[in-house]
């Protein structure tokens, strides 16, 4: 993370997640990372705890639920106290599926569902969208920033040759189209600040684990390995590609 500056604040939100706890992890183990806050809706859980205990008040665990706008907001009234300026938010969380199978990637027609899509924009469109809101004051000043949420190659609509997954898909096109927006304004308003789309590749998380018998032996990355990869993409944004979207190696998703 060499454009890291001195003492960066880096944010995480959905640290408690494969990749999320994974990104929060090797911004902790940096030596430029000043700190992390690391958002979810338990941070009271075992990993993020075992993480707290080794690196002290650089981790600082902050309750948030991106689902809910008030949750959201609070979260951010903390941060904004404590730490004025952040340096870096990646958007780590995301939803394809519920623990117990009621909402579910759509396979044909018949099975698009009002709670599917509410679900799946709720949490991959809104929040997102939510949060820059928020984070907006915080990211922009006059050092570089960079706004970074995860995306999904199958939320690309040139790239759609097989169809299904409907309320993910679109709303992960939401999403993308939600970060494009953002970028245009801090082209305006906040000229350090870099916004991104990426796609983390197919990752070893509760989210792929239903669909990983599909996955080509030796294609599921480690989420360990993802976000090593997503953070030098990130690590390698200038202001030139806010705006953009593009995959863990470094490769542009077309929209
Ligand atoms: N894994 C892949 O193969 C893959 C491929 C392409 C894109 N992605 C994208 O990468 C991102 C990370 O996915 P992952 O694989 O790391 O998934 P994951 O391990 O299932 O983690 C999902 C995270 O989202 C959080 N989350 C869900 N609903 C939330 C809510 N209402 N409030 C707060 N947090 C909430 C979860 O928090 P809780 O612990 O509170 O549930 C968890 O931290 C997602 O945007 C996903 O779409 C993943």
């Amino acid at each position: 993370m060499n454009t890291l500056d001195e003492n960066a604040v880096a944010m995480i939100i959905g640290a408690s997640g494969g990749i999320g706890l994974a990104l929060t992890q090797r911004l902790l183990d940096h030596s430029r990372t000043g700190c992390v806050w690391a958002a979810c809706r338990r941070p009271d859980n075992a990993a993020l705890a075992a993480l707290a205990q080794r690196h002290g008040d650089r981790l600082r665990l902050i309750a948030m639920d991106v689902g809910d706008s008030d949750s959201i907001a609070e979260a951010f009234a903390v941060v904004e106290s404590k730490t004025p300026q952040l340096h870096l938010l990646i958007n780590a969380f995301g939803f394809l599926h519920d623990a117990d199978a009621q909402i579910w990637p759509e396979k044909r027609i018949e099975d698009i569902s009002a709670e599917g899509l509410e679900a799946n924009f709720r949490i991959n469109a809104m929040a997102p969208a939510l949060i820059a809101r928020q984070a907006f004051p915080l990211l922009n000043h006059r050092q570089r920033a960079v706004f970074a949420s995860l995306s999904a190659r199958v939320g690309s609509i040139s790239d759609n040759r097989l169809g299904g997954w409907y309320a993910y898909r679109a709303s992960k096109a939401a999403q993308n189209m939600l970060t494009r927006s953002l970028a245009v304004e801090a082209g305006r308003r906040a000229k350090r600040l870099i916004c991104l789309a990426l796609h983390p590749g197919t990752t070893d998380s509760a989210l792929s684990a239903p669909f990983q018998s599909r996955v080509p032996q030796g294609k599921l990355f480690t989420p360990d390995f993802a976000a090593s990869q997503l953070l030098a993409r990130i690590d390698n944004a200038g202001i030139e590609d806010s705006g953009q979207f593009y995959a863990w190696d470094g490769e542009p998703i077309p929209w």
